[in-house]
């Protein structure tokens, strides 16, 4: 279980490790996008990440593809679809809500 806290709402909830970022913010009601079902296709899902971003599963090839053919992303950008939650904290900020 770890803390997942959410920008711009600023809540904060407890979230089993190994839960992609989307499932989790999908299953609190917060408004992340998805058209590809969480299959890095879509780029609905993209997210800042501004705080534990070394407990998140590491980007893999289809991803990093996806993130590099992207407009707007930072060093900072994750597909939420893609992203697991580790055991320590982490802060996301939605882009589209
Ligand atoms: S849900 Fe489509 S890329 Fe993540």
């Amino acid at each position: 279980m770890t803390t997942l806290t959410v920008l711009p709402s600023g809540k904060t909830y407890d979230i089993a490790a190994g839960t992609s970022l989307l499932k989790a913010l999908q299953s609190v009601g917060e408004p992340i996008l998805t058209k590809c079902g969480g299959e890095a296709k879509c780029e609905k899902c993209h997210i800042f990440v501004t705080a534990g971003r070394k407990t998140l599963s590491k980007i893999k090839p289809a991803e990093n593809e996806k993130l590099d053919g992207m407009v707007g992303i930072s060093s900072n950008s994750r597909l939420a679809c893609q992203a697991l939650l580790g055991e320590e904290p982490v802060t996301v900020e939605l882009i589209a809500a």
